[in-house]
């Protein structure tokens, strides 16, 4: 009889598995259980199988070419009360469909009339940053990109709805982060933490379906990502129903808004280490921008505060790990896997891989020039993911990323509060959980911004 081949693992406890260490400290224990077992090594997360991929072939394998033979995993299944069936979250022929249908709205030209939005608004925060006072610049990014979602997504300024749209979202990210919800602790519990979030939901409801109500009763058409979504047809002529507006709404705000804000929490703090890279990149700015706002047209020319963004992204990814479901039996790296097996990738831990990267814990922008991005193996940097789910809103993201960038940096520089470390929480996003306070200092010979 044939053995059944078992890929190698960490010893786990009886019941609980490898549930405990991944909740302790989820980034120190899958890079642990890649360094010492190799590219695919098996787990035990709640009550479920998983194998980690390690190796950037088998992470195409499962995002490219199993991509039918697989599904989101179970915990990203979990975000369903909150996204609906949205991009996220949706398979198969509807999740096709509404793909289809939003693509246009985050093609390159059809995104570049919201640089000025972008800038606009990183203008506004220049003007609250008093040099000396410290700020928490992971708030100050959160409420940047807060405003800039919904205006960009359905023409909203920064009034009270849309910052209850944020306070929502806040609420739902919170009670993701509590680790009971891998164990399937039951929400229907009359818990306060269930209220809160049962009430952000119907909250963020009424918003939604109040705009997309006005939106249809209304002539007129602001432009922005909402217009788009409203204005799509399939084939047969038909466009989106109230719900899978809400849903891709709620998708769009959920996945554009604070991952973009990490990365750029995450560069401040990286570039505050760094004097040497700080300079660098303001000499770029200064030579491209010569202290005129940047637009969307200079983007292609700020390439070293893109490499900036890119490598922030390498070493602290937004999106440290996605997962997916085997929805069939097949074989991994030479393993069988049945279907329900999780499968799981960790950007965490590719990014770090010695086997990709030089020096792989330093932070080196310059290492992405002469194309690294083309050089390096398909599968091993992936911010984005890869594949036909690879994120949609990329070029809105890296346009963002680099804009904010370069208008903040521009004329100011963070310095880190003395005494404050980074200490990281692994939920959904990769999050700071303490050590974001900084002091705004004026950026020394930089041209006054002039406009
Ligand atoms: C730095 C910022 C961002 C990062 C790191 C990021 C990361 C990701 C990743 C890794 C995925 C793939 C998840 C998977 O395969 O399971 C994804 C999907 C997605 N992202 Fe982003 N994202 C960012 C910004 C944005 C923005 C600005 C938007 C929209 C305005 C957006 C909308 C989406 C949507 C709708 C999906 C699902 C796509 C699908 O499955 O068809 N993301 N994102």
């Amino acid at each position: 009889m044939a053995v059944a081949k078992i890929p190698p693992g960490p010893k786990g406890r009886l019941f609980l598995g490898h549930t405990l260490d991944y909740m302790g400290d989820s980034l120190g224990f899958l890079t642990r259980c890649a360094r010492e077992h190799g590219d695919v090594v098996r787990l035990r997360l709640g009550t479920s199988d998983y194998y980690l991929l390690n190796h950037p072939s088998l992470v195409e394998e499962v995002l490219r070419s199993r991509s039918s033979e697989v599904i989101k995993d179970r915990l990203t299944r979990m975000i369903m009360p909150v996204v609906g069936r949205g991009l996220l979250t949706s398979e198969g022929a509807s999740w096709r469909r509404q793909r289809k249908l939003a693509m246009p709205a985050f093609q390159r030209g059809a995104i570049e009339r919201y640089g000025a939005v972008m800038v606009e608004h990183a203008l506004r925060l220049l003007g609250r940053w008093d040099v000396g006072r410290p700020r928490d610049v992971h708030q100050d990014m959160m409420d940047l990109t807060l405003g800039i979602v919904a205006k960009t997504l359905f023409d909203a300024e920064v009034g009270a709805e849309s910052s209850d749209v944020g306070r929502c979202i806040e609420v739902m990210m919170k009670y993701y982060l509590n680790p009971m919800k891998f164990l399937k602790v039951r929400e229907w519990l009359p818990t306060r933490e269930n209220r809160e979030f049962r009430a952000a939901v119907a909250r963020l409801d009424e918003i939604l379906y109040g705009i997309i109500r006005r939106r249809r009763a209304g002539g007129d058409d602001p432009g922005d990502l909402l217009s788009h979504l409203l204005a799509a047809r399939d084939e047969e002529g038909a466009g989106m129903t109230d719900r899978q507006l809400r849903d891709e709404c709620v998708t769009l705000f959920l996945a554009g808004h604070e991952t973009t804000a990490l990365t750029l929490t995450f560069a401040f703090l990286l570039l505050a280490r760094h004097p040497e890279a700080v300079a660098r990149l303001g000499a770029e700015l200064d030579e491209v921008l010569g202290g005129r706002p940047p637009s969307a047209a200079d983007v292609p020319r700020l390439r070293y505060t893109d490499w900036v963004i890119r490598e922030s992204m390498r070493l602290y990814p937004p999106a440290w790990a996605i997962g997916r479901e085997a929805t069939e039996d097949f074989e991994i790296g030479g393993y069988p896997t049945r279907k329900g097996t999780q499968l799981l990738v960790s950007q965490w831990v590719l990014h770090r891989d010695p086997r990709w990267f030089d020096d792989p814990d330093s932070f080196r922008p310059e290492r992405w020039d002469n194309d690294l991005a083309r050089r390096l193996p398909k599968g091993a940097y992936l911010p984005f993911g890869d594949g036909p789910r690879v994120c949609i809103g990329n070029h809105f993201a890296m346009m963002e990323a680099v804009l904010l960038l370069a208008t903040l940096a521009q004329a100011r520089r963070l310095e880190i509060v003395p005494g404050e470390e980074l200490t990281l929480a692994a939920s959904i996003t990769l999050r700071p959980r303490s050590g974001t306070r900084m002091v705004v200092r004026d950026r020394e010979g930089s041209i006054p911004i002039a406009g």
